[in-house]
């Protein structure tokens, strides 16, 4: 197995959004950021790469908006094969383009966007001795279900509603898998209605339609076409869900809320779960003290621009005690 320790992440109670939405909900935080490269793709990329290698390849591929790249590179080195990757250019954030570089990929910029990238290097897997990590790869699935089932372990039972944001669609469809299978085994009594969100711009399953050039601050979720698009639409019926879409200025209000109100770093895709769950509480979607979970996908650190730019900007000061304080106002 080629691990490095990913999952077992926490899940951590969010009282300051429910006061800042709807207090009589329960609401938690899955942080998924807090895995070894910093995004849930390490729970799909520990099985990929493990059965890749006893498979007897040398060698991996995939398209990212950036968090499948820098797991794939990292996992990549951990087993000792090559990582090819491909993302669309000027739309991958900083931190995660440097993880890619440093674990030694290939790191192929392309002039087109991600959905581009994906047909090109599923068209090079099929062809020649490299396997395929994206989500189209089905071990990716079945380790990001894991997910799911360490909700119901830490919560004690599944939540009423599961929110969660969609770009290429893998993840829902992988929780949804994990949540069946542990209600079917008999571990979880109840099985929760997941809540997809898609950004504004970027919103194909929302529109039901390709979008050709999708737009998004939130760029790991900047998908028009997404592989898993059947899995999801699925995943949304036989839960009883549904799925909308919430745009960058609602996706940055909902970064900002929880850095601020709750301690926590996420980045802004990671964060339309929790611009979604602002207007939902607002349409009155979620039955009053109902249980909630969001799943956090990305830590905040991965894209530092952002983050400088939706905050108030640091102040320089010269070095001395008066004028400090004199900006400090103390
Ligand atoms: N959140 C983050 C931080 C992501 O990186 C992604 C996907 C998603 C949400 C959406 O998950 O694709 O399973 O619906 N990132 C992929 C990548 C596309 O290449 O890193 P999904």
């Amino acid at each position: 197995m080629v691990t490095l320790h990913e999952g077992n992440t926490p899940l951590i109670p969010a009282p300051r959004l429910a006061e800042a939405t709807d207090p009589s909900l329960r609401i938690f935080l899955k942080c998924e950021g807090f895995n070894p490269t910093g995004s849930f793709k390490d729970r799909g990329m520990t099985v990929a790469i493990s059965k890749a290698v006893e498979a007897g390849s040398r060698a991996v591929i995939c398209a990212s908006t950036g968090n499948t790249s820098a797991s794939a590179a990292a996992y990549a080195a951990r087993a000792g094969i090559r990582a090819f990757v491909m993302v669309p250019k000027g739309a991958v954030a900083i931190g995660k383009l440097s993880q890619a570089a440093i674990h030694g990929a290939t790191v192929l910029v392309v002039d087109g966007t991600f959905d581009q990238a994906l047909s090109i290097v599923t068209q090079i897997a099929e062809r020649h001795p490299v396997t395929l990590v994206n989500s189209l790869n089905p071990f990716r699935l079945e380790g990001q279900k894991t997910g799911a089932f360490e909700v119901v372990d830490q919560l004690g039972r599944a939540p009423d509603y599961h929110l969660i944001p969609v770009g290429n669609a893998g993840n829902i469809s992988a929780y949804w898998r994990g949540y069946r299978e542990y209600h079917r085994a008999g571990i979880a009594k109840e099985l929760p209605k997941m809540v997809g969100f898609q950004a504004a711009g970027a919103a194909p399953i929302v529109e039901d339609r390709v979008i050709l050039e999708p737009k998004t601050l939130a760029t790991a979720i900047r998908i028009g076409n997404p592989a898993s698009w059947g899995l999801a639409k699925e995943a949304l019926q036989d839960s009883q869900g549904w799925i909308d879409a919430v745009t960058d200025e609602e996706i940055v209000r909902g970064y900002r809320l929880l850095a601020r109100e709750e301690g926590i770093f996420m980045e802004p895709a990671s964060c339309a779960t929790v611009a979604g769950l602002a207007k939902m509480v607002k349409a009155g979607r979620f039955e009053p003290g109902s249980t909630l979970v969001l799943t956090l996908t990305g830590h905040g650190l991965k894209d530092p621009d952002t983050a400088l730019e939706s905050a108030t900007r640091p102040v320089s000061v010269p070095a001395r005690l008066d004028a400090v304080l004199a900006q400090l106002g103390l």
